[in-house]
């Protein structure tokens, strides 16, 4: 079921306006807030929503704040713009078209943690959304509510906008602290997790972009009302980014707990006539690929576990028969070899292998033995034997497509062109 809470008049109107956006009562949460609550009651507001990261993990983000230490050091909120995920746009949506909304969350979070200053690392191709979320910073700036004393009621915080450099890495939680102290970014051991050292060596709170915007509506309307939607452990909505071989491709935001097939049938126009379904990485590149029998799963975290993929930041690629397992899987290799920061060597040196087998396969040079081969690497790159999680992300769609699609990549051994390619050929004949 479609249900707008963060998109809520996003196409009808234009809520970068600070003044369109409080006519439709935006930044009253703030004003609510400030006035009427303390921060621990803020805090608790959110823990009692069970809100859940839309970064990737749905790791409950009451839970995360609360690990902040309290020994008086200054601490930090930095939210994830990096979104750089093949198939994910919702984060850009928000901050492109609704970036006061974003901005709100940043101030209750902020309130309610106590923070010192709070940044927003964008991925470095958004330069239109860089603008507009600076652009609304100072519209908030101009009417009081970013800067000092804040509303008149003691609080200030800043809010520092920083474009990243363009990197896949700079998105994990580690390596965007290290771009945005001006490092490579390069991921750093853990532990210490951020909150209890973070940037510049303080705690920090890391959210995505998404999951913040959620915080204006849940200290508006009650962590009970935010609870009540979708089922009890992942509630809330999702927006889900769906692209490829679908009518109408964009962005869907759902209450959690819809349906995957009503998702891509209803919301998105279903696949193109005369075409059938052949699978759906459901959380990008990095994900196991949900196969038709399973189209009925429910869009939530633990739903999706259970089917062994992942919910994830939900940006669905659709494929249908004209789409090749091996070819999809050859795109993926290039993109993890390019984006691979080379500290570890499984991750180094197993995703530029994996390209290199991938590629002759899927241009005609395959050779007996390379199934095994890249099963071979799959098990070497992956299950954690990596300082961060690109290791692992850059193999889970190759293992599920190994394990529904072996035969396809067995026929691409026998070198000459892809099969799926060449019968689609015969067919248009
Ligand atoms: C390689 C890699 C890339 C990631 N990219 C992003 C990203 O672009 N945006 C994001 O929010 N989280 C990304 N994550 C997850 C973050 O590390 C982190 O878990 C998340 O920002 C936490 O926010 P949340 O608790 O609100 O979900 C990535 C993780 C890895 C391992
Ligand atoms: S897993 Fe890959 S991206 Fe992550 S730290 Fe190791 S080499 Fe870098």
């Amino acid at each position: 079921m479609i249900r707008r809470i963060l998109t809520d008049g996003i196409d009808a109107f234009d809520l970068t306006r600070i003044d369109v956006f409080r006519a439709r009562g935006g930044y009253e949460a703030l004003g609510k807030a400030l006035k009427t609550m303390t921060p621990e009651e803020v805090f608790n507001e959110v823990k009692a929503s069970n809100l859940r990261g839309r970064g990737g993990a749905g790791f409950p983000t009451g839970l995360k704040w609360s690990t902040l230490p309290g020994d008086g050091r200054p601490r930090y909120l930095l939210i994830n713009g990096d979104e750089s995920e093949p198939g994910s746009f919702s984060g850009r949506m928000l901050i492109e078209k609704n970036p006061h909304m974003v901005v709100e969350g940043i101030l209750l979070a902020a309130y309610a943690c106590q923070m010192a200053a709070s940044f927003v690392y964008l991925r470095g191709e958004f330069y239109e959304g860089a603008e507009t979320l600076a652009a609304a910073v100072e519209q908030a700036r101009a009417a009081g509510l970013i800067g000092q004393n804040i509303l008149g009621t003691g609080f200030s915080q800043e809010i520092v906008v920083h474009r990243g450099g363009g990197a896949y890495i700079c998105g994990e939680e580690t390596a965007i602290m290290e771009s945005l102290e001006g490092r490579r970014g390069h991921p750093r051991v853990k532990p210490p997790f951020p909150t209890a050292a973070g940037v510049y060596g303080m705690p920090t709170v890391i959210n995505n972009v998404e999951t913040i915007a959620n915080v204006g509506p849940i200290i508006l309307n009650g962590a009970k009302w935010f609870a009540a939607i979708g089922p009890e452990k992942s509630p809330g909505t999702k927006i889900c980014s769906v692209s490829g071989r679908v009518a109408r491709p964009g962005n869907y935001e759902i209450e959690m707990g819809t349906p995957m097939r009503e998702l891509i049938e209803e919301h998105a126009g279903g696949l193109l006539p005369g075409h059938t379904l052949k699978m759906i990485l459901p959380a990008g590149a990095s994900s196991a690929c949900v196969l038709p029998k399973n189209l009925d799963v429910s869009l939530d975290f633990d739903s999706m576990g259970a089917i062994r993929s992942m919910l994830g930041s939900a940006g669905m690629l659709v494929c249908d028969e004209r789409d090749c397992p091996v070819h999809v899987a050859y795109l993926g290799a290039r993109f993890y070899h390019h984006e691979s920061c080379g500290k570890c060597t499984p991750c180094r040196e197993g995703t530029g292998w994996t390209e290199r087998v991938l590629y002759r396969m899927e241009h005609g040079q395959g050779r007996p033995g390379d199934t095994t081969l890249v099963e071979d690497l799959v098990r070497g790159i992956g299950g954690r034997k990596c300082l961060c999680l690109l290791g692992d992300f850059s193999v889970t769609y190759l293992q599920s497509a190994l394990g529904a699609f072996r035969d396809e990549f067995v026929a691409h051994e026998q070198g000459g062109p892809c099969p799926v390619s060449a019968a689609l050929e015969v067919a248009v004949r």
